[in-house]
């Protein structure tokens, strides 16, 4: 008798979180629009966030935000085969247009006064830059970030 062979979703998952984030309204921001844009889950590192009233459709009701102590801490956590991908400006970012998302990835953004260090971006496989010549937002950074994926790949 032939065996059913499961099938299985191929389009992976993503998180995305902030590094020592300074506004707590960046990480409500950026958590409505994780879960809005498919998500899997979200996080901060080093810094703790509570849910706040603003966000009126009560993501933390609908995916995820963990809290990691350190860097190591987070990588030590990343899911099975997942990339931590590095969202900063450098010389040397890949621009965002060109970047070929993992079918598995962490989204890691930086501080808003002073981003992600050097010794942070040698933690990620990749590192990838928006457009513009000046920094944006963090929230709205990340939200840029996951509109690019969801529009190269299917969710
Ligand atoms: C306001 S920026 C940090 C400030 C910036 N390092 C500076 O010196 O002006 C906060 C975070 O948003 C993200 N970000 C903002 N604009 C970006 C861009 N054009 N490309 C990639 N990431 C960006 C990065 O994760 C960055 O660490």
């Amino acid at each position: 008798m032939a065996r059913l062979k499961q099938q299985y979703e191929g389009n992976g998952f993503y998180g995305i979180g902030i590094l020592n984030n300074a506004n707590e309204f960046n990480v409500g921001t950026l958590w409505r629009t994780a879960y809005i844009l498919g998500a899997a889950f979200i996080f901060t590192v080093t810094k703790k966030y509570k849910p706040q009233s603003s966000d009126v459709t009560k993501a933390w009701t609908k995916i995820p935000l963990f809290h990691y102590r350190t860097i190591d801490e987070l990588k030590w956590n990343l899911p099975h085969s997942t990339k931590l991908i590095g969202v900063e400006m450098t010389k040397e970012s890949i621009p965002l247009i060109q970047f070929k998302h993992p079918i598995r990835g962490v989204y890691l953004l930086g501080n808003e006064k002073i981003g992600l260090s050097e010794n942070i971006l040698d933690e990620c496989e990749s590192v990838v830059s928006l457009p513009g010549d000046s920094s944006l937002n963090v929230a709205v950074a990340g939200s840029i970030l996951m509109y690019d994926r969801v529009s190269k790949i299917e969710i």
